[in-house]
């Protein structure tokens, strides 16, 4: 059985064959993206030319450490393809991400990509998002009523189960890059992602939510089988 670590490692490395030279590249967050970063910064030490955007403050220590030469989207506002991973993938591609708190810049920087890739072992592959709490970026002011407006919603999408908060160290708050805080959902199954969406989408409080639908167009998944790309349905 190979351990979830190698399979990561060879999703990582499977992606880099799509990076040409002269790219413009999204760098996701999270340990099987940091994998990718590790292997492009080998690869750019040998020669290639890359301009990146990182998703998180985590990945931009990771790659300026590793010589990859690094932008913004104020910069450079259209990337050629983001590598990244994910919690959870359905058969459509869609996901949920956040796991590590960087949804919202990961989804700033997967939208302004012509592509987004998502690489993962096979253990994050789902029939139906949900089981995996679903990540949501809030402002601070008004929390309480942000929590209390998403059940209702939520609820009137088919979904309900507990929100919390997260936390870091303790019991202080968990906050994003951005200065928000995240709550993670646990609604089980979430039959409509679409329709969640939308509902989400109406609370004022939300600044993001974590599913991530119609942005990869390639999954590259590791298993004990070996690395399978699956594309999108109709992309
Ligand atoms: C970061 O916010 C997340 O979206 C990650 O991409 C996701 O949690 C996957 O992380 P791992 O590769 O560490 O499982």
């Amino acid at each position: 059985m190979p351990k979830v670590d190698d399979l990561k490692q060879k999703a990582a490395l499977a992606a880099l064959d799509l990076v040409e030279e002269g790219m413009r590249l999204g760098l996701g967050t999270g340990s099987t993206a940091a994998r990718f970063v590790d292997a492009l910064g080998r690869r750019v030490a040998s020669g290639l030319h890359v301009l990146c955007v990182p998703t998180s403050e985590a990945t931009r220590t990771q790659a300026e450490r590793l010589g990859i030469p690094l932008t913004t989207l104020d910069e450079t506002p259209e990337l050629d393809l983001t590598v990244d991973g994910a919690d959870e993938i359905d058969p459509e591609l869609r996901m949920i991400k956040g796991g590590g708190g960087a949804l919202l810049r990961e989804k700033i920087v997967a939208t302004a990509s012509s592509r987004m890739v998502v690489i993962a072992d096979e253990g994050k592959l789902v029939k139906t998002l949900g089981k995996f709490p679903l990540p949501v970026e809030v402002v601070r002011f008004g929390l309480l009523a942000t929590i209390r407006l998403i059940k209702a919603l939520a609820a009137q999408a088919g979904c309900e189960g507990e929100i919390k908060l997260r936390t870091a160290q303790g019991d202080a708050p968990f906050i994003t890059d951005q200065g928000n805080l995240i709550v993670d959902c646990s609604f089980g199954a979430i039959p409509e992602p679409e329709v969640l969406a939308f509902a989400l989408n109406r609370v004022p409080g939300v600044v993001e939510h974590g599913m991530f639908l119609g942005l990869a167009d390639l999954a590259i998944v590791a298993g004990g089988g070996g690395v399978k790309s699956l594309r999108r349905p109709g992309a």
